[in-house]
């Protein structure tokens, strides 16, 4: 039987690699590396993917055709290229692609972030900006944020009393979640509310799982043999979270306590079984967006925070300059506000110039909705588009001096993260660009001004910040691979 299945996958196989080759032959795609039959370039990815198709995009050009098992893809590495496909065409390559790991783990597309573009995408993404992240939401957990910022602050000073290093990027992490589960859930996770491995282990798994190269994306005939084992360990993902989804819906629904912020949770559940947004609100809807939530700003405003302050620790003039930036706007003998984040204009420019070298998503994935001509090369409908942050923001024709960390050079300049400058996209463009991008702004300028108001960091055992590895760990979000430890000495008159 098993040996039966095999002999057909390799049939449909051929077949397919056949049929692809022949209904692009007269078609002028963009130029790109030659792969291997079948398999395509899916070899030459390697672990940082972005980085080869940055080297590849030098020699091919910026919109680049490549094929990655059966599946054509297209690489998008500059900032012309980049607003062809997410505005002038926008409409075309809004989609996504229909990954493993979505239908496993996303409810069947259900969520947001993998929604194939159409009306249920549109219906939950607005519902979500509206209801979820609309900036009166986003203000009624401020003093949650402050509380979770206060404790974080205390953890370390604890620590500089006691003239001992910290776990920067843990404390970080568990900062997020908190914040995270707080908006979400309504409470701080529960080692008993999740199964052994843990809910941030797990969350990070999925993450992983969902961004590394699943041969079942790229060569779906042989998708029923699951190579990998992929298959086998997302269902046990998807079954654990749908365990504490269940657990925290029971909780919500017995919750007596009529005066507290709603979550999203409530928000979600109040629209449960309506039909107020054309969809019917199930519970498998609510799980699927409810992850989105929770995956989607834990680790994306964490690894932005960890990147910045290693990168302040690196460029010690730097963090001077923020610091009197702080005591002009704040003073010594207060901690910061979001209030105040506004006035603090410098530490803008820092959180710029960390997320240009370091988008925490330095390859978006996008799918072609139909047949597309771009700079008069041919894109097939289907193609998954990879928009190459991580490459755009390294541009040396746009930034010079690239590869440094620099906030000066946005001093005078209009460019921003917002998504009108395609030099600087950080949380994407057009339609599909981060919804959630004013909470993650919050979130890491609250957080990087905390650290570098409230203390000095330098590293432990006589360590060099030249000596600091800056490599990152490929994904979905891509943080730094390493933990950053660092002693911190209070620097407060409090
Ligand atoms: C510093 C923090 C963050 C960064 C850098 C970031 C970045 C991004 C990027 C690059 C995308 C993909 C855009 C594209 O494919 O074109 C995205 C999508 C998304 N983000 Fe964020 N994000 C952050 C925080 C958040 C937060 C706090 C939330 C929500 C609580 C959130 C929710 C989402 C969702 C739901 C999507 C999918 C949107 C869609 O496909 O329609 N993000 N984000």
């Amino acid at each position: 039987m098993e040996w039966t299945r095999t002999v057909l996958a390799i049939a449909a196989l051929v077949f397919f690699f056949f049929q692809a080759k022949t209904r692009s032959k007269n078609k002028r795609l963009p130029p790109g590396p030659r792969g291997l039959p079948i398999l395509g370039n899916l070899l030459t990815m390697g672990t940082k993917p972005h980085r080869t198709l940055q080297r590849l995009a030098l020699h091919y050009g910026p919109i680049m055709h490549l094929r990655l098992g059966l599946m054509p893809v297209i690489v998008v590495s500059s900032p012309e290229a980049a607003e062809l496909f997410l505005k002038t065409h926008d409409l075309v390559f809004a989609s996504r692609p229909p990954l493993e790991a979505s239908k496993y783990i996303s409810y069947n597309q259900q969520n947001l972030v993998f929604a194939p573009y159409g009306s249920y995408w549109r219906n939950m993404r607005k519902m979500c900006t509206l209801e979820l992240l609309s900036n009166h939401k986003i203000s009624s957990f401020r003093s949650m944020r402050k509380q979770e910022a206060d404790l974080l602050v205390h953890r370390i000073r604890v620590a500089a009393a006691a003239c001992v290093a910290v776990d920067l990027s843990s404390m970080i992490t568990s900062f997020s979640t908190d914040v995270a589960c707080r908006m979400v859930i309504g409470k701080k996770y529960n080692r008993d509310d999740f199964s052994e491995k843990g809910f941030v282990a797990t969350v990070r798994e999925t993450m992983q799982i969902s961004s590394a190269f699943n041969l079942a994306d790229y060569i779906p005939q042989i998708r029923g043999l699951d190579l990998q084992g992929k298959t086998k360990r997302m269902k046990a993902i998807s079954k654990d979270f749908d365990d504490f989804f269940e657990k925290i819906f029971e909780e919500h629904v017995q919750s007596k306590d009529e005066d507290r912020t709603k979550d999203f949770i409530d928000v979600m559940l109040g629209f449960m079984g309506s039909e107020e947004t054309e969809y019917r609100v199930e519970r498998d809807t609510i799980k699927a967006i409810i992850l989105d939530m929770l995956a989607a700003s834990m680790d994306t405003s964490a690894a932005t925070i960890d990147w910045t302050v290693t990168e302040l620790i690196r460029h010690p003039h730097v963090t001077k300059k923020l610091q009197q930036e702080l005591e002009d706007v704040v003073g010594t003998s207060r901690t910061v506000e979001e209030s105040d984040l506004e006035k603090l204009e410098y530490l803008g420019m820092v959180i710029k110039e960390s997320l240009r070298l370091h988008p925490v998503a330095p390859l978006m994935v996008h799918a072609a909705r139909e047949d597309c001509t771009v700079n008069g090369f041919h894109i097939p409908k289907d193609a998954r588009i990879f928009i190459n942050a991580w490459a755009i923001g390294r541009d040396q024709r746009v930034w010079p001096d690239a590869d440094k960390f620099r906030p000066e050079r946005f001093v005078g300049s209009n460019i921003d993260v917002r998504g009108q400058n395609f030099e600087l996209i950080p949380f994407g463009s057009g339609r599909r660009i981060c919804p959630g991008m004013q909470l993650g702004l919050t979130i890491v300028r609250f957080v990087v001004a905390q650290l570098v108001h409230c203390f000095d960091w330098k590293l432990p055992n006589n360590m060099q910040a030249t000596e600091l590895d800056m490599t990152e760990e490929f994904g979905i979000v891509s943080p730094r691979a390493d933990h950053l430890l660092a002693m911190p000495a209070w620097r407060l008159n409090t």
